[in-house]
């Protein structure tokens, strides 16, 4: 089994305590994850921009504990102890003990706080679940070098792997996280054009991306601040047995090959075309499962149509991605930066729940602070 690499030799190191903090980022994606198999294997492959200013950043503490027989933790936001947040976590240390044997060794203080504010309808799995699995990597790392001499071929190979194994890890907390790693471009599941690709665990977009898609610039209208309507596992099984899922799955695929070529030429009408389609097609798809559900609301509509006749009127390649929300991500070059914050202050803020939005742009992953 491929993910039998993930499980560690014994360690050289006992250590009593000691603490990491790791500082990991959101992400969007182009190509949709929607829909995933047993043990957080996805039914298609994605692709995704991190971003830079959406970020987690998360501390934890460990000490070494007498019984050993079970999972030992406390979890805090901005400060306050969140017992709310334990099951999602208490799930996550089940998944990823065989490759982490060390979980049930310690106690854990788990401490963390977004950039972005709790209640912004922006999902923090993926850069929480990421900061976390490097957290705890740190760990295992710590328990595993003996003396720190390893050669500089040694030690690149170690930090590939260490990414790679945190990505691996971070999947089993949350699908989407794999991709929150590494920047600027990360691919997520098998997809045969794009070497190295793997459904357990995001890898760096290997090939050539145009000056075009570099600094690309990312804003978040927050157009609803509530919770989410539809929970992403409730979401990923809707797909189970939904009419037209195959499909689906087969132009996920074909999406992502044709962006290949997108990126190499600086295809700017081609990315907003498959991009557009994307959003539109992942909540095509939440409106045609059993039960169906709209996750837009009237002004994401709004701010769609604003930013085709704006388009329309001006030539400017800006386009728009969704999550599985309300909120409308407005993607555009970082030239058009001027122009396009003008337009949103003008005329699209106004659709935004008091008038918030974030502004973000494309980044480069996960941080040792
Ligand atoms: C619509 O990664 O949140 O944002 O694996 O159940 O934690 P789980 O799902 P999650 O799903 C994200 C879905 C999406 C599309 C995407 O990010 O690719």
């Amino acid at each position: 089994m491929q993910e039998d690499q993930f499980i560690p030799k014994p360690y050289a190191n006992s250590i009593k305590s000691g603490s990491f903090t790791w500082s990991s980022p959101s992400n969007i994606a182009l190509v949709k994850y929607w829909g995933k198999k047993e043990h957080q294997i996805p039914e298609n492959p994605s692709v995704s921009f991190t971003l830079d200013n959406c970020k987690t950043i998360t501390t934890v503490s460990f000490s070494k504990k007498e019984n050993q027989d079970e999972f030992s933790f406390d979890v805090f936001l901005d400060g306050d102890k969140k017992d709310g947040f334990k099951p999602k976590i208490e799930t996550f240390f089940n998944r990823i003990e065989a490759y982490l044997p060390f979980l049930k060794h310690y106690h854990f203080k788990i401490e963390t706080s977004n950039t972005f504010p709790h209640s912004s309808g922006i999902a923090s799995s993926a850069s929480g679940m990421s900061a976390l699995a490097m957290c705890l990597m740190s760990i295992e790392k710590s328990l595993m070098e003996s003396d720190g001499s390893l050669s500089a071929v040694e030690r690149s190979f170690s930090d590939s792997f260490f990414i790679q194994k945190a990505s691996f890890l971070a999947r089993l907390g949350s699908g989407s996280a794999c991709r929150s790693l590494e920047g600027d471009l990360v691919v997520w599941g098998k997809h045969g054009d794009i070497e190295g690709s793997s459904d357990l665990f995001g890898v760096k977009y290997p090939y050539e991306v145009h000056q075009n898609f570099k600094e690309y610039q990312d804003t978040i209208l927050l157009v609803d601040k509530g919770e989410k309507q539809v929970s992403s596992t409730v979401g990923h099984n809707l797909m189970h047995g939904h009419p037209f899922a195959q499909e689906r799955f087969k132009q996920a695929h074909k999406n992502l090959s044709n962006l290949i070529n997108v990126f190499k030429k600086g295809n700017l009408d081609g990315f907003i075309e498959i991009v557009e389609s994307e959003a539109l097609t992942l909540h095509a798809m939440m409106m045609t499962s059993m039960p169906y559900f709209i996750l837009m609301k009237p002004n994401t509509l709004e701010i769609i149509n604003k930013i085709w006749a704006f388009r329309e009127k001006t030539g400017s390649k800006v386009c728009f991605t969704l999550d599985a929300g309300a909120n409308v991500h407005v993607l555009f070059p970082k030239k058009e930066s001027e122009k396009i914050s003008e337009f949103i202050k003008n005329e699209l803020v106004a659709y935004c729940q008091n008038e918030h939005f974030i502004s973000d742009r494309i980044g480069f992953g996960a941080k040792q602070l």
